[in-house]
């Protein structure tokens, strides 16, 4: 989680400091956090006490010949009262406590449990998250907006992300808004975050997902619902014509290319047929106002899209995405065209 300026709509977004897991900052999050902050307090606690009790058990043995260390030292008058006492132990540090410590722990689990939603809960916002094995594709069907790589959402409301997959299991896990869930490619599961302050967060792919399983990042803001509609209406239409003859003849070649039998920018070129299939890459109709390429793999800086273009597979291992067969004039007007769809 990095320093926070301003975000990709131009909003002012508080800078949020690394916080992950270990810094929830909603309510789904919260409640995880909680019972992991009560397992490890009474896990701590449990294992001082057997440590203690282990350190003095050794210590008032510490004299005696080996050959008496079978013996207690309790100094018994009678055979019965060590008897006595070593079930008074087993009773209470073996069987009692042990007890209470596991319905307690079971009781915070249910409570947690409940604070997790498996479906959507009323009111919640509906995206798609659709899991390729090098990116992140994302609708939001409500709104008609396509976006690839990046998840805005409002802050307050519940959010049911339905995840599926076109070819690879991924693991989407947000570890400031909740929990982690599979996007499997025969079906949909639903994880439901929220966000209750403004921020950006980064999220983990939490299954060995084959090749760059570990950048395989999804940015996610959330944003104040406000400022969410308002993304939302600068994504629902074309980016503006990016001009200049560099940008207008990187059009040209962008149409005329082979980008677009897998990329679509809206207002120019057809979506591939299928959005879910395998074959197809991101939407590009906002490119230029996304904050990385390739899922989190680089930043999105002329030099880094140039890269991308020109051979994707050389910044990300495996990258479906074949080199560019164009001239170097060509690639260089695609990136002032492609760096200007804001
Ligand atoms: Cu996706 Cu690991």
């Amino acid at each position: 989680m990095g320093t926070v300026g301003a975000t990709l709509t131009g909003t002012v977004v508080p800078t949020v400091a690394a916080a992950g897991s270990f810094g929830p900052e909603g309510p789904i999050a919260q409640a995880m956090a909680d019972l992991f902050w009560l397992m490890t307090a009474l896990g701590t606690v449990i294992f001082v006490a057997v440590v203690a009790l282990l350190v003095l058990g050794l210590r008032r043995h510490r004299d005696e010949p080996v050959g008496a260390l079978a013996r207690s030292r309790v100094e018994p008058t009678s055979p019965d009262v060590t008897r006595s006492l070593t079930a008074r132990w087993i009773v209470l540090g073996g069987v009692v406590l042990p007890l209470v410590v596991i319905v307690v722990v079971f009781a915070a689990t249910l409570g947690a449990m409940r604070a997790v939603p498996t479906a959507a809960p009323e009111g919640a916002l509906h995206i798609e998250v659709v899991a390729h094995q090098f990116w992140w594709e994302i609708h939001y069907p409500e709104q008609d907006v396509t976006t690839a790589n990046e998840l805005y959402l409002p802050v307050g409301r519940p959010v049911a992300l339905e995840l599926t997959s076109s070819d690879v299991i991924h693991s989407l896990w947000v570890p400031a808004l909740g929990g982690k869930l599979d996007a499997l490619p025969d079906g949909t599961t639903t994880l439901v975050l929220q966000a209750d302050e403004p921020g950006e967060h980064e999220t983990e792919c939490a299954e060995f997902c084959g090749l760059e399983h570990a950048r395989m990042g999804l940015l996610v803001v959330a944003e104040p619902e406000q400022a969410f509609e308002d993304w939302v209406s600068s994504r629902s239409a074309p980016a503006a014509e990016p001009t200049g003859t560099a940008a207008e003849r990187g059009r040209e070649v962008f149409l005329r290319s082979d980008c677009t039998r897998c990329h679509a920018v809206e207002g120019t070129s057809e979506p591939p047929a299928d959005r879910a299939d395998d074959e197809s890459g991101p939407d590009l109709t906002h490119v230029a106002s996304r904050r990385t390429l390739l899922a989190d793999t680089v930043p999105n800086t002329p030099e880094d899209l140039e890269r991308v273009v020109r051979d994707a597979s050389a910044v990300k291992g495996g990258v479906d995405m074949p080199a560019a067969e164009l001239s170097d004039q060509e690639i260089a007007d695609l990136v002032a065209y492609l760096g200007g769809l804001q």
